[in-house]
């Protein structure tokens, strides 16, 4: 019987147009991150990166369809937080976070802002949790559905304050923003990659930063601890990652193309001008992004279940 041999990886990889599935809508913040990185990841790699988005189910629609694509080298993903907190969410997943999927590498950690409509009423931010707890029941929370990294810091404010809130659902927080300055939502927990500009342009009004420590981009906003918030102390991180089945070869030179994306002035000039960083070389890396996985799926599984919010 002749042996069958895996076909050689083709050296003139990647020969043609790429593609990256971002799942949510254009305009969000995740949508912001995939076209800064993809810029410069087509121009190390010489092909168009074309940039498809797939919005609904917090992502998951996305994921799911770069999980059954071809494993060819010429379909990726960017993806967030989202990636681990849905394996725990979603109990009928249509693919499974750890076992569907090639990594390349991890991008950015973006820090999230608890903003509102700019004539929200309260003056800073323990105003802020007296007002929400007295009037839950008229107000409205953004997110960009379940499994969103604003359905996450939504739930876990809700949980922070006892108090449940009307959520409206959107297919990325870029359309939430948009009704969020036009006043027709109360609330959002949002990256800075999609608040920074209206903070400064004083079209939204934030109350607290997710992060250890205050912003160097806005000082005078408290952080999470200081404000008596202790578990909305996250990082929004994202990945890259392609179908399981796609050449070891190929993710090698995906995260080579993210790491010279991820060094490149300009994209780190506006990561800084957004409210964050890259992630190291070290961390753009498959081994890194498969432990961040792993780990944050680990994490965030029981802070979900003592939550009990299922998207079923
Ligand atoms: C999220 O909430 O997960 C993101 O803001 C969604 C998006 O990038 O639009």
């Amino acid at each position: 019987a002749t042996m069958l041999t895996a076909p050689a990886f083709a050296q003139d990889y990647p020969s043609r147009q790429m593609t990256m599935v971002v799942p949510f809508s254009a305009g969000g913040p995740t949508d912001t991150v995939a076209r800064l990185v993809a810029e410069k990841m087509s121009a190390d790699l010489g092909q168009t990166i074309v940039i498809e988005n797939v919005g609904g189910a917090g992502g998951t629609l996305g994921a799911g369809q770069v999980a059954k694509a071809e494993p060819d080298g010429y379909t990726m993903l960017l993806h967030h937080i989202g990636m681990a907190t849905s394996a725990t969410l979603y109990r009928n997943l249509a693919y499974d976070p750890l076992a569907a999927f090639e990594y390349v590498g991890l991008v950015t950690e973006v820090p999230m802002v608890l903003v509102a409509r700019k004539d929200f009423e309260p003056a800073d931010i323990n105003g802020f949790k007296d007002y929400v707890k007295a009037n839950a029941d008229k107000l409205t929370l953004a997110n960009a559905g379940i499994g969103a990294a604003s359905h996450l810091c939504g739930m876990l404010l809700m949980q922070a304050l006892e108090t449940p809130m009307v959520t409206v659902p959107y297919k990325g927080t870029g359309p939430a923003m948009t009704d969020l300055l036009g006043g027709q939502v109360d609330i959002m927990c949002d990256q800075t990659t999609n608040t920074t500009q209206q903070i400064q342009g004083g079209t939204i009004k934030p109350y607290a930063v997710t992060t250890p420590e205050r912003l160097p981009l806005f000082p005078d906003l408290p952080t999470a601890k200081e404000s008596g918030l202790e578990s909305l102390e996250f990082a929004i991180w994202h990945g890259i990652y392609t179908p399981k089945g796609t050449p070891a070869e190929a993710n090698e030179r995906l995260s080579k193309a993210l790491q010279a994306a991820l060094a490149d002035e300009g994209v780190i000039k506006a990561m800084a001008d957004l409210g964050t960083a890259p992630s190291s070389a070290e961390d753009a890396t498959p081994a890194a992004l498969q432990a961040q996985l792993e780990s944050e799926i680990a994490r965030w599984k029981p802070v979900i279940e003592a939550a009990g919010v299922y998207a079923d």
